[in-house]
C-alpha cells in the first residue's frame, strides 16, 4: 500500500519570520548604495541633455537642438513646424506618419531624430516643385478623389511614392498589399489604388 506523504506543516513565530526578513534583506540589499544611485541619477538626466542634430529636409539643411528621445515626427512637426506628416497612433500601427528616408519609406514615429543626421528627410511638403508644380502622385489623387477627411494623405502619398520605386506596384493587388500599412478611416482605399496606377503609367515606374 503507498503511503501518501503529507507535508509537514512549517512553523514559523513571528519573530523567527521578522528574523528571516532582516537577514535575508542584509544579504541582498533591495537599495543600491548611495553613490550608485547618484550615478544612475546623473547619467539619467545627461540622457535629458539637448544635442545639436543636424538634419536634412526637403533639400534644406536644419540644425536643432534635441532631447536624443525625439521622434523624428516630432522633431518634425513640433521643432521644424512641418505639420503636414501626421500622428494617427504614434506606434507604428497606422502609416500616417510615413516619410521618405533616402528615398525609402520610413515611419517617424518609430525613428529617432537623431538617426537621419546625414540622411534626406522627404516629407509631404517636399513634394511639389519649386514653381508649385504637385508632384504626379499628388495630382493623381486629386484626380480620382483619392482622400476625403485627408489626415491620412500626407503617409498615403509618401508611400505610394515608395510603394512605385520599390517596384511593387505592377498589379493592384500589389498595390493593395504594399499599401496595407497605411490606414484610411474615409475608406478611400479603391480610389487610392486608381490614383497610383495612374501615377504609375505616368512615371513608367511599376
Ligand atoms: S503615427 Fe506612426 S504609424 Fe501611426
Ligand atoms: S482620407 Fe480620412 S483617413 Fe484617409
Amino acid at each position: 500500500m503507498s503511503e501518501t506523504l503529507v507535508p509537514k506543516p512549517i512553523s514559523l513565530s513571528r519573530r523567527r519570520f521578522m528574523t528571516g526578513t532582516v537577514s535575508a534583506a542584509a544579504v541582498a540589499p533591495l537599495l543600491p548604495p548611495k553613490a550608485e544611485a547618484e550615478e544612475v541619477a546623473a547619467s539619467r538626466s545627461k540622457l535629458r541633455e539637448p544635442v545639436v542634430t543636424s538634419l536634412r529636409i526637403n533639400r534644406q539643411a536644419y540644425e536643432l537642438s534635441l532631447d536624443t528621445r525625439t521622434s523624428l515626427l516630432d522633431a518634425l512637426r513640433d521643432h521644424v513646424g512641418l505639420t503636414g506628416t501626421k500622428k494617427g497612433c504614434d506606434h507604428g500601427q497606422c502609416g500616417a506618419c510615413t516619410v521618405l528616408v533616402d528615398g525609402k519609406r520610413v515611419l517617424s514615429c518609430l525613428s529617432f531624430a537623431v538617426m537621419m543626421q546625414g540622411k534626406d528627410v522627404t516629407t509631404v511638403e517636399g513634394l511639389a516643385s519649386r514653381d508649385g508644380a504637385l508632384h504626379p502622385m499628388q495630382q493623381a489623387f486629386i484626380d480620382h478623389d483619392a482622400f476625403q477627411c485627408g489626415y491620412c494623405t500626407p503617409g498615403q502619398i509618401l508611400s505610394a511614392i515608395g510603394c512605385v520605386n520599390e517596384g511593387h506596384a505592377g498589379s493592384e493587388a500589389d498595390i493593395r498589399e504594399y499599401m496595407s500599412g497605411n490606414i484610411c478611416r474615409c475608406a478611400a482605399y479603391p480610389n487610392i489604388v486608381a490614383a497610383i496606377v495612374q501615377a504609375r503609367d505616368e512615371t513608367g515606374r511599376a
